[in-house]
């Protein structure tokens, strides 16, 4: 058994002081960063691109792994950007891309550097949106080092969680044993006893950590489930 990892999503923090936001959830106990990119086309809503990680980067240090989730319509076109602003991990969508295999080897020979010092490490993720089935992204699994099923519709923080997703966790732990799997939206102490019973072991939360007066005891609380 194992403690699940938990990367802030700083998506609901105040944006004009990222890079303190960042600061402040690696001190309270963040394993990791999950930053939002959104191009207002894949999702109905804007965040940052690379301009904005190369800066967070140069500002944070080499430390903090960067998880890019790329809810964007090419995601061909960012991987080599996002590898020389310094991101870590590189997560798109199963639904924006026709070739997925080729963009898994992209992303690999990206030279994205790895520096997250705890397991699990990864570099290539890919997400699935809460109508695409998990059986769509079983030929990739081999391939990744991520799964990202999404528990909410991408776009926004503070949605409901999505509980009928889980049976995709689960399938996918059952049938990918060292496989890391990500949960991401609306996740929070309410919800993370089912994300890490259905075997998630990288865990995003926005909203719960990054607007609760006590951050470091919510990642505290969040990390002390114990996957079996
Ligand atoms: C949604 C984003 C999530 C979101 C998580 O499109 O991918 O990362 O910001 O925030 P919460 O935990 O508030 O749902
Ligand atoms: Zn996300």
């Amino acid at each position: 058994s194992y403690s699940a990892k938990i990367g802030p999503s700083i998506l609901s923090s105040d944006l004009s002081q990222l890079g303190n936001e960042c600061k402040r959830m690696m001190e309270c106990g963040a394993d990791y960063l999950h930053l939002d990119v959104m191009d207002g086309h894949f999702v109905p809503n804007i965040t940052f691109g690379h301009p904005m990680v190369e800066c967070l980067r140069n500002t944070l240090g080499p430390d903090p792994f960067f998880d890019m989730h790329m809810m964007v319509s090419r995601p061909e076109q960012w991987v080599k950007p996002m590898a020389a602003a310094g991101a870590n991990q590189y997560t798109f969508h199963l639904e924006a891309t026709s070739n997925p295999g080729n963009l898994i080897k992209e992303i690999r020979e990206s030279g994205m550097k790895v520096c997250l010092k705890t397991e699990p490490i990864a570099q290539a993720g890919l997400a699935i949106k809460p109508g695409t089935t998990v059986e769509e992204l079983a030929p990739w699994a081999g391939q990744i080092d991520m799964a990202l099923v999404m528990t909410v519709e991408p776009g926004f923080g503070g949605q409901k969680f999505m509980e009928d997703m889980m049976p995709k966790v689960s399938w996918l732990r059952s049938q990918f044993p060292s496989l890391d799997i990500e949960v991401d939206g609306g996740v929070g102490p309410s919800s993370i006893h089912k994300c890490a019973e259905a075997g998630a072991n990288m865990i995003v939360s926005g909203s719960a950590v990054v607007s609760s007066d006590d951050p470091r005891s919510v990642i505290a609380l969040l990390k002390n489930v114990v996957i079996e």
